[in-house]
Formats: structure tokens, sequence, C-alpha cells
């Protein structure tokens, strides 16, 4: 058997960059000591409705095994209808595609509208999944600053004018942006809005955190802003406010957009999974979902809270983070002594101490913001985030003192 024989990948190789945030699952995996996980952006197994989904699947039990309706099943088209109703967003069957997770849906936006050169804008930092999948059509990004409101708008026309070209999408993760935290405000939405009609760009409003507010008055989805915008593409996901495995979304997107959405999606899957199709779709008719977003939203309230405090009392003046008001990610900037290290460098010594995060720069497309990163309040106690913290600042401590530089070391150096 000749094995120096190399596969013939095709160019678009190049352009499959992978993922470090999933990456850290297999990592994390592959540990044996104990973790406080800050890494992943995944509910806590205990928060997860198993019980209710295990009945659901129970359920479905009875034989629903055939290819699906590429668009979904009518059944959980119908749930998905009920639920965006319930929220006060005007859409309808003809607009709605369910899809493989979020993930799909991007990949989804991504395809159909982006050629290779053509530029995309993206946060920055933004969710690193998202804009790989831009890559892995050939975009050029086009990264945009995020402060506490969101995406720096004011600042895009200028960047596109110095690109030259017009995007053909507007990348956002309007509430509880993933890293950040952050919210666009409404007046940044509006203008967005307006910058994507006069460039006729498409904005991919990726929201998997919208529905976990804790604190705070909502700001209007860019569908409630312009109700039926032929450029708004909305994607959606059941993994947040319900489990990731499910790997269960949707598309609510202009009816046109939706049948070349499905064409391409028959080049996929054919249909996401019939039979966990029927059983997500048995949970939301059971109303089990409103009474476990009430329960989910104090406790992440308590988890947040519990992280900014730990972070204000072990790291004083040496850490800045943003204070989102709902969704799983805060995000640190070291600042002070700390402010040159490396949070890729850090990691390995977190990790050896038993706390996990995922280093600032995996969520921008240059490399920088090394010294940040983001944190996952979301999966553990208020008592692990304690342990967490600790672990860090203890982390940060010795990686400074490791340099000479640490409060450690200058108190040796004092002596
Ligand atoms: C902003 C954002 N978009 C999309 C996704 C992917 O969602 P899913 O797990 O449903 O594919 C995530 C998951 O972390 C996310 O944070």
């Amino acid at each position: 058997m000749p094995t120096a024989i190399a596969p013939p990948l095709a160019h678009r190789e190049r352009l499959l960059i992978g993922s470090v945030i999933d990456a850290s699952t297999g990592l994390l995996a592959e540990q044996r000591h104990d973790i406080v996980r800050f890494a992943m952006g995944a509910p806590s197994e205990d928060l997860m409705p198993i019980a209710q989904l295990d009945a659901a699947f129970d359920g479905v039990r009875s034989g629903r095994y055939d290819y699906g309706e590429t668009e979904g099943e009518p059944v959980l088209r119908e749930q998905i209808l009920r639920l965006s109703e319930a929220r006060g967003i005007a859409t309808s069957d003809e607009r709605l595609l369910v899809t493989t997770g979020g993930m799909q849906g991007l990949d989804l936006a991504f395809k159909i509208f982006v050629g290779p050169g053509d530029l995309v804008v993206v946060e920055a930092p933004t969710y690193s999944n998202g804009s790989a999948t831009a890559l892995s059509y050939g975009a050029e990004l086009l990264p945009v600053p995020v402060d506490d409101a969101g995406m720096i708008v004011d600042a895009l026309p200028d960047l596109v004018a110095r690109a030259g070209r017009a995007p053909r999408a507007i990348y956002t993760i309007p509430n509880f942006q993933n890293p950040t935290g952050v919210t666009l405000s409404r007046d940044r939405r509006e203008r967005l809005l307006e910058l994507a009609e006069r460039w006729g760009s498409v904005i991919i409003d990726d929201d998997p955190y919208g529905p976990l507010r804790f604190a705070g008055e909502a700001v209007p989805d860019f569908s409630a802003i312009a109700p039926g915008h032929p450029l708004v593409f909305q994607v959606r996901t059941f993994s947040k406010m319900i489990a990731p495995g499910l790997r269960t979304g949707w598309i609510d997107v202009d009816p046109e957009v939706r049948r070349v959405a499905v064409r391409a999606k028959q080049a996929m899957d054919t249909c996401s999974s019939v039979p966990v199709q029927h059983a997500v779709a048995d949970y939301l008719a059971s109303g089990h979902l409103g009474t476990h977003l009430d329960r989910l939203r104090p406790i992440y309230r308590e988890r947040k809270l519990a992280m900014i405090d730990a972070l204000d009392r072990r790291f004083g003046d040496r850490v800045r983070t943003t204070d989102p008001d709902g969704g799983f990610f805060l995000w640190a900037t070291l600042q002070g002594d700390a402010a040159e290290l490396d949070t890729e460098e850090l990691f390995p010594r977190a990790l050896g101490d038993g706390v996990a995060y995922i280093p600032g720069p995996a969520f921008t497309s240059d490399g920088t913001m090394r010294n940040a990163l983001r944190l996952c309040f979301a999966t553990s106690s208020p008592e692990r985030i304690e342990d967490g913290v600790a672990r860090l600042a203890g982390a940060v401590e010795a990686e400074l003192a490791a340099r000479g530089r640490g409060a450690g070391a200058a108190r040796t150096e004092g002596r």
C-alpha cells in the first residue's frame, strides 16, 4: 500500500481555519484534573431541562425516521411561529427554515451572499466561528471595533470608504454579543439598517442570547424596527435557550432568500434530524420553555454578579470587564502591570492551575487583543466561579512573578 500519496485537497482547504473555541472542548475532555470551565459557551448540564427533553424524546419513539421536508418539520415550524409571536416578532411560515443549529444558519447566510474577495463587516472582537464561516467562502473581513453599546456603527462609513468597496454582508451579534456580552443600541441598529440599504448589504443578525436577558430594558430587534426587511437575515438557535446538543435552530428571512436557502440546505444535509425536530417541537408544545427561561434568568444574573464581584476583589485595577445584561459571557481586559501579559501564553499555566477560558486573539481576525479573555459565567455555580477567578488571579500573579513583576516578586526585591 503506498503511504506517501497526498490526498488532492481543494484550494478551499486553506480557507478552513478551524475553531479555537470548538477545539477547547476536546482539550478540556483530555484533562484529568479539576478545572473550572469558563471556556465553552454552554449552559451547564444541571441547567438543561434533561427530564423534560427525555420525556419529549420518549414521545417520538414511534417511528419518525423518514426524510423530512427541507424547510423543517411543520410541527416545529408551527412552534417557532408561536414562540416568535409570543416574543412580539412578526414572521410567517414562508420565512422560516429549520437549521442544524445556529452554525448552519450562518453557513447558509455566507454561502448565499458571499463569494471570493467579497467584503464582510465583522465586529472586533467577534464570534470567530461566524467569521471563520465567512472566510470559508473567500470573504475579506472588515473588522469594526465594539464598545459598550455594541459595534461602533459610526466608524463604518470611513472604514468602508478606505476599503474602497461596499460590504456584501454585515455580521452582527446584537444582543449580549459573543465574546463581549455587550448589546447594540437602538440608534446603532437604525443606523446600521440605513447603511445596509445604502450599500445593498445583507445584515446577518445572529441572536442566540436575546431571550436570556436578565437585567435592563430589551432593545427592539432589527425585525421590530424594520418588519420584513429583505436585507435582514435572522439566525436563531435553541442551543443556548435549551441545549446545544439538540443542534436545532432556524433562520427567519425574506421568502425569496428562503427559497435559495432551501436549495443550499438540500446540498448540505437534505433536512435536519427528523426525530430531534419532533422532540424539540413536543418540548415546546408542552409549554416548558417559558418556565425554563424564567428559571435561568435569575441564575445567570447571580452568576454574572458573582464573577464581576470575584474579579473586582481578586484583580482590583488589574482588570476591566464588560457588564452584560444577559447571555453567557463577559470580556475581561488585563490592565496595569498585567496589560503586558499574553492570554494565549498564560493559558497553559491557567489550565494547569485548574481554570479554562478562551484567549482574546481567538476572537480577532488579526491576532490582536492579546491581553483580553472571554469568560463564560453561565456554566459554573457562584462558588465555582469564586474558585475559578481565584485560580485565574493566581495564574496571572505567577506569570508576572515569573517575569519579575508580580506583587510577590516586588516584595522579594524590597526585602
Ligand atoms: C453568536 C453565536 N452564533 C452562533 C452560535 C452557534 O450556535 P449553535 O451551537 O446552535 O450552532 C453560537 C454558539 O456559541 C454563538 O455564540
